[in-house]
């Protein structure tokens, strides 16, 4: 018998959307950006292939330093991770002892629970309500890590700002604020980072920076928690390619700011389009949308789309089980997509 941990043996593992091998599918499923990034970030990616003999930065310097202007909080201050998932995993290394509580919301990020899981931590969670949303701040005093994204998947709205504030202030242990789809929405929690020195805000360049890709992440919070953080990292945790396109995106806050906006007009025009077909629909702060349709069941939707080669998320879990995930993609895509709906609806 091999000598797997209990609680790796009892973890199914994180499920993630479908990656087809094809190209012809319109992929709404697992909240990438639909647009490419400029093409200029790869002028300089020649010099640094020549260079794959050499280990790369192990503290990722420059990608920090790029971040820092953009983030407005010194290097120092900054901890890059080779995707925020590895941020989310450091922490629970950093914060967490196996057999000691991590809470989090119900439903969430489903990565929460498989690494909490795999950690050999127990798991809090708290339920939301009816509409996935809080009705009072998370409190749970037994928590060493706080996991709160904001906006929260899979319904994508800003958590209650002033309940959010209130965990901060009352968690006995560190809360990590998830901002991975902040950046198509008008708010974000730096200000709590200076406010609570328990807070740490974890950033992705996989959605708004086009770059999921290449696996680039962040974690910002108090000098004293990034050095603990840093200790606990992988010593090379970002390939020199992936800290090199981070470094050039951050050079195109024009660009990027553009298809953020594009991306939530894309948003308006499909939540209203699904409202018009009989879909009940949230409203979002990210670039995904949760629709539930009134007319088929929602795996049944799923199915279908498939088959006409749109891939959207259906997520087979209790409160969940009759709505789809979509990903906003190009207008282009969203026309497809609305399309195939149509001709289903009229075939149901
Ligand atoms: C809330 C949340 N956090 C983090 C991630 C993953 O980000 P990254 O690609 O930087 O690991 C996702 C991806 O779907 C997410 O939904």
């Amino acid at each position: 018998m091999l000598p797997i941990r209990d609680c790796v043996q009892q973890t199914s593992g994180y499920l993630p959307g479908e990656q087809p091998q094809t190209t012809d599918y319109i992929k709404l499923n697992t909240n990438e950006n639909p647009y490419s990034p400029p093409s200029e970030i790869f002028d300089n990616l020649e010099e640094e292939l020549k260079k794959v003999r050499l280990y790369p930065d192990p503290v990722s310097t420059k990608l920090r330093k790029a971040a820092s202007q953009v983030f407005g909080f010194p290097y120092e201050q900054i901890l890059a991770g080779n995707g925020s998932d590895d941020i989310l995993n450091i922490a629970l290394r950093t914060f967490v002892n196996p057999g000691e509580t991590v809470a989090f919301l119900n439903p969430t990020y489903s990565l929460y629970e498989t690494i909490t899981k795999v950690h050999g931590a127990d798991i809090k969670t708290i339920p939301t309500n009816e509409n996935f949303e809080l009705d009072s701040p998370l409190i749970c005093p037994e928590a060493k890590l706080i996991f709160v994204a904001s906006p929260n998947p899979p319904l994508g709205k800003h958590l209650n700002r002033q309940y959010l504030k209130e965990t901060c202030k009352q968690a006995t242990g560190v809360v990590l604020i998830d901002e991975a789809y902040v950046d198509f929405s008008d708010e974000n929690h730096w200000e709590f980072i200076k406010q609570y020195d328990n807070v740490i805000v974890s950033r992705t360049m996989s959605k708004s920076y086009s770059l999921a890709g290449m696996r680039v992440g962040f974690g910002i919070s108090s000098l004293a928690i990034i050095e603990q953080m840093n200790k606990v990292r992988d010593s090379y945790n970002l390939d020199r390619i992936a800290q090199t396109l981070g470094a050039n995106c951050f050079q195109f806050q024009d660009y990027f700011q553009g298809i953020w906006q594009k991306v939530r007009t894309t948003r308006n025009r499909l939540i209203t389009s699904l409202r018009n077909l009989d879909f009940f629909v949230f409203d979002s702060d990210a670039n995904f949308v949760l629709a539930s349709p009134q007319w088929i069941e929602a795996s049944e939707l799923y199915s279908k789309l498939k088959e006409r080669k749109v891939l959207v998320r259906y997520f087979k879990q209790p409160r969940i089980s009759n709505y789809v995930r979509i990903t906003v993609g190009t207008d282009a895509e969203i026309d497809r997509l609305l399309e195939v709906i149509k001709q289903l609806k009229n075939e149901s």
